[in-house]
């Protein structure tokens, strides 16, 4: 059964996605005003990727015949200092979303909604391999350092990132 309570959680999510597809627009245009065109590219196909995640929560709620209900978004940041503090943010903003779908599940949970805990399993091995690419993006960062090198030799492989589900992804 799908319950208010499911529905309400399931929505509210959607709108943490689009407010990830917009946090990592931001970062995007950041990255495009420092001419650091590669990890612009990055970011650019990391906010398509969170509004493919916001639309799989909108069919979800649609299929299991609920209504979707869109809400503000918050503005966010516009500004960093550096490449690392904003892959600084990127991490802290995807351990903040782990937790959503953590809680997200245990909602299913105590609902005894397993086709919500079905769909959500998806979502929990996606927060994995999200956490695993930025963390490894700021592990990167942080052994650079202060070389300006090593960050354009970084911004052309940032340059390389393609849709999901692209041949050359
Ligand atoms: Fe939709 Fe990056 O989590």
């Amino acid at each position: 059964m799908f319950t208010e309570k499911m529905q309400a959680a399931l929505n509210g999510q959607m709108n943490a996605e689009l407010y990830s597809s917009y946090l990592y627009l931001s970062m995007n245009a950041y990255f495009k005003s420092v001419n650091l065109d590669g990890f612009a590219n990055w970011m650019h196909y990391q906010a398509q990727e969170e509004l493919e995640h916001a639309m799989k929560f909108y069919d979800f709620v649609c299929q299991r015949g609920g209504r979707v209900q869109l809400a503000q978004i918050e503005a966010p940041p516009s500004e960093w200092n550096s490449p690392l503090a904003v892959f600084e943010d990127t991490l802290a903003h995807e351990q903040k979303v782990t937790g959503l779908i953590n809680d997200l599940v245990e909602i299913a949970n105590e609902e005894r909604d397993h086709a919500s805990q079905i769909f959500l399993q998806w979502f929990v091995s996606e927060q994995v391999e999200e956490e695993d690419s930025v963390g490894g993006v700021l592990e990167q960062l942080k052994l650079m350092g202060e070389a300006k090198g090593g960050l354009f030799m970084m911004d052309r492989e940032m340059a390389k990132r393609r849709p999901s589900g692209s041949a050359d992804e």
